[in-house]
């Protein structure tokens, strides 16, 4: 793409002169937003760059360990992957309300963070993933403009406290631009044209108390499901998709026992921009198909739903 090489270039140069022999450290979620940035800037200042992955253990099947082998190994970029599950899910045992559960893990990744940045000797530089809608849209975007549905959980907060100079080579892009230039960076599509997903991760696709237990019950059920939906050939018409892991148990029936476990929901919704989305209307036959698999293969759930909520009303996550 002629003009997003041009943008690499001007904003290489750009980095290059804001930073000098500074030192940077930025924030990877797994997300494409900073994913690019922190390929963008290492492409411009090197090993000056430092990346930060807290990995809450509320990331989805493989995740964690894919953004660790993209960066260290592929790319090469200097990166320290704080393993924090037991520390963020020790915090949220006994937490059930769904503002609490954002507030704690919102609050818990820039301590970790602070602490991690403290422990390489600081930096000159906060890099983040910062796009356009961010900038003109400072309010949640799931809210109006004076209600907060839901307190988004990002690192907005950080710079202030940490007292760093913000690069945010990204500022001017909207997400079908960072996408392109994230190819253009040479970034494996299947991590490009990833769906969405929420920082707070899979706590709050489980309604009430979340746990390792419900955490990996909940990452086999999606994988399925994200399976199922690539070899359909449907991902890229899908906005966002996943399961979600309801607090509720049914009776089931499994050869000739009796069953006594969890629901889980199904998600997939089509949308622009997550302001506003339309459920996918998958057939009968996909999901009958992905129902079957998930109770077969997943100890745990013995009853699967499909989500026929568009938003509004509705959010896209359930929490
Ligand atoms: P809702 O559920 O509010 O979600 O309709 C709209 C879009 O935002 C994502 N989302 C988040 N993204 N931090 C994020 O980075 C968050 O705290 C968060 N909460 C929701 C959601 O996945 C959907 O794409």
């Amino acid at each position: 793409d002629w003009t997003m090489a041009e943008f690499r270039a001007t904003k290489i140069a750009d980095i290059q002169a804001q930073v000098g022999e500074g030192r940077v450290i930025c924030g990877l979620s797994g997300g494409v937003d900073s994913a690019v940035a922190a390929v963008l800037i290492h492409e411009a200042i090197g090993d000056q760059l430092t990346c930060v992955f807290v990995d809450h253990g509320l990331m989805r099947l493989g995740e964690a360990e894919q953004v660790v082998s993209l960066f260290r190994e592929h790319y090469g970029i200097k990166l320290v992957h704080v393993n924090a599950e037991e520390r963020f899910l020790g915090g949220l045992a006994g937490l059930t309300d769904p503002e609490k559960k954002r507030k704690f893990i919102g609050a818990e990744f820039i301590a970790v963070f602070e602490e991690e940045a403290k422990k390489i000797g600081g930096a000159d530089f906060l890099a983040q993933g910062t796009l356009y809608p961010d900038v003109i849209e400072s309010v949640s975007f799931t809210g109006g403009p004076s209600v907060t549905i839901k307190s988004h959980h990002n690192v907005g907060g950080l710079p202030e406290r940490m007292n760093m100079k913000l690069v945010e080579p990204l500022r001017e892009l909207f997400k079908d631009e960072v996408r392109v230039l994230g190819r253009e960076l040479g970034l494996p599509e299947i991590f490009v044209g990833r769906h969405p997903f929420p920082g707070p991760g899979l706590a709050i696709r489980i309604p009430g108390e979340v746990s390792k237990d419900r955490c990996d019950i909940l990452r086999k059920a999606d994988a399925i499901y994200l399976e199922e939906i690539r070899n359909a050939g449907l991902y890229d018409a899908i906005w966002q998709a996943f399961a979600v892991l309801l607090p509720v148990r049914t009776v089931g029936v499994m050869g000739d026992h009796r069953t006594y476990d969890s629901v889980c929901a199904l998600r997939a919704v089509t949308s622009t921009d997550g302001m506003t989305a339309d459920i996918y209307p998958f057939d009968a036959a996909f999901l009958s198909r992905v129902a079957t698999r998930i109770i077969n293969e997943v100890k745990g759930i013995n009853r699967v739903v499909y989500d026929y909520t568009s938003k509004p009303p509705g959010t896209i996550e359930w929490e």
